[in-house]
């Protein structure tokens, strides 16, 4: 299993003033932040990086909303990353998170769903060369 994921905190939860408090929840759930950069992201490089869900019905939307305002992209690293930082942010759609998970707690709705996650090992590794270089990366292991 990898050890990297890519996170990002969505522009909602960042206008919503809770960047700091999903950091925390970062730290405490043990991940090692590898990266971080605040971006606003083009319409174009939404739509390359959401390239997986191009064709599905909420693709518009989705890359509209994640070019509208600032986003928050981390690299961070932990044992089995991807599981690890998807079972702390809870299920996509927050009426179905868990207590206590980001999204429970931090999110509006299935759009606005606070912060996103990598679902598989090899989408966590191209979700963060989209945003990192491995030089950005290696001097904070
Ligand atoms: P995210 O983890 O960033 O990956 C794709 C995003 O598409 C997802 O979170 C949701 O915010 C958004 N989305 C909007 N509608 C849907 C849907 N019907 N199914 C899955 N994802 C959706």
């Amino acid at each position: 299993m990898g050890n990297r994921t890519l996170a990002i905190i969505k522009p909602d939860a960042i206008k919503n003033g809770y960047t700091g408090l999903i950091y925390d929840r970062i730290i405490k759930a043990g991940f090692t932040i590898l990266g971080a950069r605040l971006l606003k992201m083009t319409k174009a490089q939404a739509e390359g990086f959401y390239a997986i869900h191009r064709g599905k019905p909420f693709y518009e939307e989705l890359t509209t909303f994640m070019s509208s305002a600032p986003c928050m992209v981390l690299a961070l690293e932990k044992e089995q990353a991807v599981s690890a930082w998807r079972e702390t942010i809870g299920a996509t759609n927050p009426a179905d998170a868990a207590e206590g998970t980001i999204r429970k707690d931090f999110a509006t709705s299935l759009g606005e769903n606070a912060v996103h996650g990598s679902d598989s090992d090899e989408n966590a590794i191209k979700e963060i060369a989209f945003f990192f270089s491995e030089a950005e990366l290696i001097a904070n292991e």
